[in-house]
């Protein structure tokens, strides 16, 4: 059985990022199959993982298809499991973490469930190699995906390991961090794609502007790390990964076609923008000032202006920050003519005294949190 025949991905993104992730994909050459709520399914094959995984700037986890089959019971899992041919998969000194998500009648817990795929492979190892791979939750090394839904079960190799978010470069984060595809997916929604300036005021530990400069500079976001879960999977070809990661490398531009400007009235949050900027190797790239939002030097060439205030729950915090937002509005009026504004909030009574029409506004959730990103067309 060649178990690396199949010509189908599924590529996972976080709600409201579809519409970006699909693009991105059709624009790397890849034909789209289906699409839900929570990612697509790529006609695309094993040996286009490492591609996607690398250049994916809002996707979470690209994941493989080993099989899928009709499921009563744990038992009957471990069974189908089992005649995989693991053993042209894994290899025994790997460690092996299943991370499974239910959604049926048949199983108490979906740990029970990812704890019978995890015997199943262990014990077909050591019959076949006479070694157990060791195991736990750790998404370093062979990660694999179960899926029960009803009484059917998928399950899935995890191209990505740990999420693709994780890009490694946020070594201080600071309040209320956006999550890296998240940023990217706002910026992709914004239009952003480097050819005019982008002004970020309030940019906390700075995750929009390094954002943008990883797509202004044509970077992609996956060369910042150096483990993916298909390294750990044996067919793993590092010579082709090598010569992949070179090429992209090679497609970067040296110098940004338009300014990026970072601000925030924190100094702390300002340095950790610039140790994170550094870490992903852009901080040359981004002009970082402590400033109140308002005082942020906005270029006379039209760009977007995007900011995500804080948008506290409690009642107090609501009333300070009703004026902050009355001041965005304010600040969008007199300093921004000509560019277009975005807020990302997830109060809607507080986006409302920013006193503007929304041009359009777009769901998102982060941190479980439905939140819009508000566009405003502000006219000179
Ligand atoms: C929700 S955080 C932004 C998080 C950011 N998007 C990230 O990914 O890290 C809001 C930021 O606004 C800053 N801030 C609050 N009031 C401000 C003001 N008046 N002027 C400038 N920055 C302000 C805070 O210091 C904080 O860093």
């Amino acid at each position: 059985m060649d178990i690396f025949k199949n010509n189908s991905l599924s590529v996972s993104c976080g709600p409201g990022s579809v519409p970006y992730l699909h693009e991105e994909i059709r624009h790397l050459g890849f034909r789209i199959l289906s699409e839900h709520n929570r990612g697509v399914e790529v006609e695309a094959s094993w040996e286009d993982a490492p591609r996607l995984n690398l250049c994916l700037r809002t996707a979470l986890h690209v994941m493989y298809p080993l099989k899928k089959f009709s499921c009563r019971g744990p038992d009957e899992l471990y069974r189908e499991a089992a005649v995989l041919p693991w053993e042209e998969i894994v290899d025994p000194d790997e460690y092996v973490s299943v991370v499974s998500t239910v959604d049926t009648g048949r199983v108490k817990n979906s740990m029970f469930a990812g704890q019978r795929v995890k015997d199943a492979v262990v014990d077909r190892l050591a019959c076949t190699r006479g070694q157990r791979p060791s195991s736990g939750p750790g998404r370093d090394n062979v990660v694999l995906d179960l899926f029960w839904s009803g009484d059917t079960c998928w399950l899935y190799l995890d191209t990505s390991g740990s999420k693709l978010s994780d890009r490694g470069y946020r070594t201080k984060p600071h309040a209320a961090p956006l999550r890296e595809t998240l940023a990217s997916s706002l910026l992709l929604a914004a239009g952003y794609d480097g050819s005019v300036p982008l002004v970020n005021p309030m940019c906390g530990s700075g995750t929009l502007a390094i954002e943008a400069a990883l797509i202004a500079l044509n970077r992609a976001p996956g060369l910042l790390r150096d483990n993916f879960g298909f390294m750990h999977v044996k067919n793993f070809d590092e010579k082709k990964w090598r010569a992949l990661r070179e090429e992209m490398n090679g497609r970067g531009r040296g110098e940004l076609p338009a300014r990026i400007i970072a601000t925030d009235i924190d100094g702390r949050a300002v340095d950790a923008a610039k140790n994170n900027a550094h870490a992903a190797g852009v901080e040359a790239f981004i002009e970082f000032h402590v400033c109140d939002f308002a005082e942020t030097p906005v270029p006379r060439e039209k760009g977007i202006c995007i900011l995500n205030p804080a948008y506290g729950k409690r009642l107090g915090a609501e009333i300070e920050l009703g004026r902050e937002y009355r001041r965005i509005g304010d600040f969008f009026k007199k300093k921004c003519p000509g560019h277009t504004g975005y807020i990302f909030t997830g109060n809607p009574a507080l986006a409302k005294q920013v006193g503007l029409r929304a041009s359009r506004r777009l769901v998102f959730f982060n941190a479980g949190i439905e939140c819009r990103l508000l566009e405003y067309r502000l006219y000179e």
